[in-house]
C-alpha cells in the first residue's frame, strides 16, 4: 500500500486532527478539502465541526467531494447532502462549496480541479469491496486516459447504488495530504488486501503528496 497506516481507537478523532493541522500548515489563505461519502465520513465530518470550529477559518475553505452519486443534491443518498447534514451546516460557513453535478457530466468539474491545481486534503473511505471514492473494482474509472482528473463511473459488480461521478486516481493524486479513514471488522478483509498491495482491491491504487491511513484496530485485525 502507499502512505503512512496510523491504528487508532478513534478514527473521527484522527481525522479532525489532521484537518487541521493541514489547515495550519497550509500555504496561503486558502483551503481546499474533497470530501467521501459513506457513514465513516459521516462520523469524522461531525467530529470535525466541532473540534475545527474555533481551529478552522471556514470562510476560506473551498469544499469540494471526492464523489457523488448521481441522485439530487437533497436525495438521502447524495454525498453532497452528507457534506451540508454532517459538516456544512454546522459550521456554518465556507468560502465556496463545489458540488458535483451529474446532469453536467464530468467536463466542468474536471475543469475546475484543472484549474484548481491541487487540493490541500482529498478525504476518501474504502468499501468491504475494496474500492474507494466510486473507483469501483472492474470499473471502467480504473482504466482513465491520462489526464482525466474526473469521470463518470458505476459498478459493474452492482454491489453500490448509483451511477457515480468520481476524482479518478490522477484527480485523488492532486492532493498534498490523502487521509483514508477505515472502521470496522467488515473492512478487515479489503484493509489486509490493500496492505498486501493487491492491485484488485482499487484503493490500493490511491497515491498523493502524503497518504495517511487512520485504522480502527477491528478494520486493522487482519494485517
Ligand atoms: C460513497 C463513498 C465510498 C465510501 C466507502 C466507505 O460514495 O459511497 O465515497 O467510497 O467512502 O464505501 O463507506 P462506509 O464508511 O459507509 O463504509
Amino acid at each position: 500500500m502507499n502512505g503512512d497506516l496510523v491504528v487508532v481507537d478513534d478514527v473521527p478523532g484522527a481525522f479532525a486532527a489532521r484537518v487541521v493541522d493541514a489547515f495550519r500548515e497550509r500555504e496561503g489563505d486558502a483551503f481546499s478539502i474533497a470530501l467521501s461519502g459513506g457513514g465513516t465520513a459521516r462520523r469524522c465530518y461531525e467530529r470535525l465541526a466541532v473540534d475545527g470550529e474555533d481551529a478552522i477559518d471556514w470562510w476560506q475553505v473551498d469544499v469540494y467531494w471526492g464523489d457523488e452519486r448521481c441522485v439530487s443534491l437533497e436525495d438521502p443518498d447524495s454525498n453532497y447532502r452528507l457534506g451540508r447534514e454532517a459538516l456544512l451546516d454546522r459550521v456554518g460557513a465556507a468560502n465556496a462549496t463545489w458540488p458535483m453535478r451529474c446532469d453536467e457530466g464530468a467536463e466542468p468539474y474536471q475543469l475546475r480541479v484543472g484549474e484548481l491545481g491541487r487540493f490541500d486534503v482529498v478525504h476518501l473511505g474504502l468499501g468491504p469491496d475494496g474500492h474507494t471514492a466510486s473507483l469501483f473494482p472492474e470499473s471502467a474509472a480504473l482504466e482513465a486516459t491520462s489526464g482525466r482528473l474526473v469521470v463518470i463511473n458505476d459498478d459493474p459488480l452492482g454491489h453500490n447504488p448509483h451511477p457515480r461521478m468520481t476524482l479518478t486516481f490522477e484527480g485523488i493524486a492532486r492532493a498534498h495530504l490523502v487521509v483514508v479513514t477505515v472502521e470496522g471488522e467488515a473492512k478487515a478483509d479489503a484493509m489486509a488486501r490493500v496492505a498486501a498491495g493487491d492491485p484488485t482491491a482499487p484503493a490500493s491504487r490511491v497515491q498523493g503528496g502524503h497518504v495517511v491511513w487512520l485504522v480502527d484496530p477491528a478494520a486493522a485485525s487482519r494485517l
